[in-house]
């Protein structure tokens, strides 16, 4: 079987989905074939693979006979509107949408903390969001060494979060800048070139963003915490790649910034950038095109006894997204 699968990739001409193309291709993930997918205006055109040009397909059930897996990244619509006709076809399907990630009867996995999650799944697992994944990385082996009791985090996501729409809009923006002429939001609600915008999705009546609240029920969900306390505020920063997050965690045991040090050192998938007197900790240019999350700015929490306050950065369309998806299928291989 390992040697080769048929694979397809739903939303392959976007942002996430051009990441998957290039993640399938530099871990070697074993295709025989990929078949690639994306909207009607998309059809006719290809995308690259192994240096090959790609058919782009239309979505339609017949075109999926014969795949394995499927990674979706089409948007929460198209994936409730197509996984389902993606499973009876025979495929199993790794969704990057949020149409699925809190349905009890769908795995949400993020490898390196709950693979066992994975074997549950019933044609369809999930990824969760890409913020979420970032910060869930260095609070898993708190938590396991000391037990997390809340948590406060503060994102500044980047623009390729929003797709690449997102990212043409900074370019297009930051461009129009340098010409002196006037910038116009199309994508995002107002100007993101040289500001920062405190509001990611719709708002609810508590007041927290859809974003936020991803955050605290996806990480209850893969920490299998259902009563950890999270307040999260999301931002969206004028960064193309990488999304960064500040985060202070309290545990029932206390842990020493030191100890979280060595913890984070020795978790998978985690690395310590952690050199304040060297100006070294992460930030989204250094850690852009790499797998691993990385931490710095490691300390104890002034304000509390039992808080570690601590800065993570992960480049959310590979470890956020596209990485995260392959890890799954990979898992599942094994
Ligand atoms: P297309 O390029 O044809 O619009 P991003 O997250 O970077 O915005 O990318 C979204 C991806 O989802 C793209 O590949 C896009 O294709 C695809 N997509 C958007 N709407 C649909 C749709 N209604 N059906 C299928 N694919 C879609």
């Amino acid at each position: 079987m390992a040697s080769g699968l048929t694979v397809a990739v739903v939303g392959a001409t976007g942002a996430a989905g051009q990441t998957t193309l290039k993640i399938l291709e530099e871990r070697k993930f074993p295709v025989r074939e990929l078949r690639a997918f994306a909207s009607e205006r998309s059809v006719g055109t290809t995308v690259t693979f192994r240096g090959e040009p790609v058919p782009v397909r239309r979505i339609e059930a017949a075109a999926f006979t014969g795949v394995d897996f499927a990674f979706c990244s089409a948007g929460s619509a198209q994936s409730r509107e197509y996984a389902p006709m993606i499973v009876k076809a025979g495929a199993t399907v790794i969704d990057k949408s949020n149409a699925f990630r809190m349905d009890p009867t769908v795995p949400l996995v993020v490898p390196e903390i709950n693979a066992h999650a994975a074997r549950q799944h019933r044609g369809i697992l999930a990824c969760p969001n890409c913020t979420t994944i970032v910060a869930v990385m260095p609070l898993k082996p708190l938590h396991d060494a000391g037990r997390l009791t809340r948590v406060i985090a503060t994102s500044y996501q980047a623009v390729s979060g929003a797709g690449v729409k997102g990212i043409a809009e900074l370019r297009e923006q930051t461009l129009a800048w340098a010409r002196g002429e006037t910038l116009v939001p199309r994508h995002f609600p107002h100007q993101i070139a040289f500001n920062l915008i405190p509001h990611i999705d719709t708002f609810g009546a508590d007041g927290y963003t859809a974003e936020e609240m991803k955050l605290v029920n996806e990480t209850r969900k893969i920490l299998e915490t259902p009563d950890l306390k999270i307040t999260p505020t999301t931002v969206r920063v004028p960064v193309f790649t990488c999304h960064s997050i500040a985060v202070t965690a309290e545990t029932e045991a206390k842990i020493s910034a030191a100890r979280a040090r060595d913890l984070f050192a020795r978790f998978p998938g985690l690395r310590l950038w952690d050199e304040p007197a060297q100006n070294r900790y992460p930030m989204p240019i250094a850690v852009e095109g790499q797998d691993d999350c990385f931490v710095g700015r490691i300390r104890e929490d002034l304000s509390s006894a039992n808080g570690v306050t601590f800065w993570v950065v992960g480049d959310q369309l590979r470890k956020g997204a596209a990485t995260n998806a392959v890890q799954i299928a990979e898992l599942l291989l094994r």
